[in-house]
């Protein structure tokens, strides 16, 4: 059964109905409709726009459909066009002309726009509570590994020594810029469309401030058309997935690496890997990769939205139906990420006498090493770079690290070194002394660890 009817003197044709209806993607909606529902015709009858008693009726009665939904008593039938359709003609089919009177002063234009931000208020207030949860994580294992040396790298090659403590909280940066994304947006769509009707608002004296307050938004939209049309709030929370997604695949990407036998900087857990059918040696870091792997389709959300706005009129058009679909997949594909890799980082086994052999290779001190003959020895950087440069040659010439060449080996090259530099050029002094703000010294871990800890206390 249509909504539309009168004007037509034929059904739908059935391929083109499947075709139009949204009820596989937007059932989904029910409790913000009948929400919507409930708080619009208390308005009505606040107004006297609609009979009091009506009004009570209609709210009544929606609250018992969304029990009767939620217990399962009540199907919502998948051949309604959608779920708008489908709770009004349940109401009127259970309280006659009452439930008729529910779509006064109202459009499915304003009703969906409003349900949509209904749903993604809650997702994105979900998805926060878990990046919360897994920067408390990060900022738990820094506080451990404070102190564990391990290889900083930049293309992918030893550069200078860091902490894994270090490491992990720059993921922690990344993943509370991210609830401040989500934030951002909860704030901008922070308005209700309802009371805009189709496109140009209504000639009934709806109380807008109400239904607004009614639904916890802070004020009514301020532009009918802009009410209507207005999916800038999608493509937002699309982008702060994607974003979010991004940093979850640089993570997850270096999991797979560091669990592999050329790392062996950590394991995970067996219950977060998967076994190979032939290779009976194999423990495969699947979860990490499938992160990894759904990036991809979550930054095609995004263009879609971005693509099925960029050239519509106002204000409503159809093609806005195919919002829910790509926004929805985005927090759900974000959620159903985020909800396996906090207790898959929390059951690692960090191998840091690993770490630090892969640290004490690679001349990674070398930075060290010239900033010893700058601090202790008065050169000029430029030359204690050239120096050092030319040791770590003489070092890969007869295979060995800054900290076994001998001292004469130093002194031949330049004859200020003295027994200090072994000193200067340890790990511990490496990381020890990068104290400045941000650095990876153990105190300075310990310090950043406890500010995020604190920020996403509960
Ligand atoms: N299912 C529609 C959507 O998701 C609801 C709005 C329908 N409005 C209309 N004028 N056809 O966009």
């Amino acid at each position: 059964m249509k909504l539309w009817k009168g004007r037509f003197k034929k059904e739908a044709d059935p391929k083109t109905n499947d075709f139009n209806s949204s009820i596989a993607f937007d059932s989904r909606m029910y409790r913000q409709d009948i929400e919507g529902s409930i708080a619009h015709a208390t308005m009505l009858g606040k107004q006297g726009i609609i009979d009091k008693e009506e009004s009570m009726k209609i709210c009544v009665e929606l609250g018992k459909l969304r029990e009767d939904i939620e217990s399962g008593a009540l199907a919502i039938d998948p051949d309604a066009e959608d779920i708008h359709t489908f709770v009004e003609q349940e109401l009127t089919a259970r309280i006659g002309n009452a439930g008729k009177r529910l779509h006064t002063g109202r459009s499915r234009n304003d009703q969906v726009a409003l349900d949509i931000r209904l749903t993604l208020r809650e997702a994105c207030l979900g998805l926060k509570a878990q990046l919360r949860d897994l920067v408390r994580v990060l900022g738990e294992k820094a506080l451990v590994y404070k102190a564990a040396v391990m290889p900083g790298y930049t293309h992918m090659q030893r550069a200078q020594p860091v902490t894994f403590g270090h490491h992990l909280l720059a993921y922690a940066e990344m993943l509370l810029r991210d609830i401040g994304r989500f934030d951002d947006a909860l704030k901008r769509m922070d308005q209700c469309p309802l009371g805009s009707g189709a496109l140009a608002g209504t000639t009934y004296p709806l109380d807008r401030e109400l239904t607004a307050s009614l639904l916890g938004f802070s004020g009514p939209t301020q532009n009918s058309l802009d009410g209507v049309s207005d999916r800038d709030f999608c493509a937002e929370i699309a982008f702060a997935v994607s974003m979010a997604m991004v940093h979850l695949s640089r993570l997850c990407e270096e999991l797979v690496l560091w669990c592999s036998w050329e790392f062996r900087f950590i394991e995970l857990d067996d219950a977060f890997c998967t076994g190979s059918s032939i290779m009976p040696q194999k423990k495969n870091p699947d979860l990490a990769e499938l992160i990894r792997g759904k990036s991809g389709r979550v930054f095609g959300d995004l263009t879609a939205l971005l693509t099925m706005m960029k050239g519509l009129p106002l204000a409503y058009n159809k093609d806005m139906q195919e919002d829910k679909e790509a926004v929805f997949d985005a927090v759900d594909t974000l959620k159903l990420c985020l909800t396996p890799l906090a207790p898959m980082l929390e059951t690692m086994t960090v191998r840091e006498d690993n770490m630090r052999r892969a640290a004490a290779k690679g001349f990674i001190n070398a930075t060290d090493c010239a900033d010893y003959l700058v601090s202790q020895k008065g050169l000029p950087f430029r030359d204690a770079y050239k120096i050092t440069g030319e040791l770590v040659a003489l070092c890969i010439d007869q295979g060995l690290t800054l900290e076994e060449l001998p001292l004469e080996e130093y002194q031949k090259v330049c004859e200020s070194f003295d027994q200090g530099v072994y000193q200067a050029i340890s790990l511990e002094r490496a990381t020890g002394d990068r104290k400045v703000l941000g650095g990876p010294a153990p105190e300075n871990v310990e310090a950043q660890a406890k500010r995020v800890l604190g920020l996403v206390k509960k």
